[in-house]
């Protein structure tokens, strides 16, 4: 389940985070996403290598196993979706409002320690998978 769901569905944002981490010349940020890159697809191939394994020893067809993460990637996306649009609706853009004079001060202690060359132009990226 977490190697065919959690860690397979994060790699497309894992890679986006390296690429805006690279190109806004933070690459002690990007070298450590390349790591994390690293360790989670030895990760998603210890899956693939032990899910037939196992399977077999217990006797159980699983052979639709990359079908059945799909599915279960593709609902979990789409629960997080929903989660985010949620929670982005209820988010205060006003300033003055503590919660949104709190995070504006966190981004800004954020932005002054490691400024990224790229943070005013990166496009948008994928949202988070779950
Ligand atoms: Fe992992």
């Amino acid at each position: 389940m977490i190697g065919m769901v959690a860690e397979t569905g994060h790699f497309v944002v894992k890679n986006e985070g390296y690429v805006d981490f690279k190109e806004g010349q933070d690459f002690e940020s990007a070298e450590m996403m390349l790591f994390d890159i690293i360790d989670e697809t030895a990760h998603v191939q210890y899956a693939h290598n032990w899910l037939d394994k196992l399977a077999a020893h217990a006797g159980v067809d699983n052979s639709d196993y990359r079908e059945r993460a799909a599915k279960v990637r593709e609902e979990y996306q789409a629960n997080a979706i929903k989660l985010a649009g949620e929670l982005d609706r209820k988010l205060s853009r006003t300033p003055g409002d503590p919660t949104f004079d709190f995070y504006q001060d966190l981004l800004g202690r954020i932005r002054a320690a490691c400024p990224l060359a790229n943070a005013a132009t990166c496009p948008p990226r994928s949202p988070k998978p779950m």
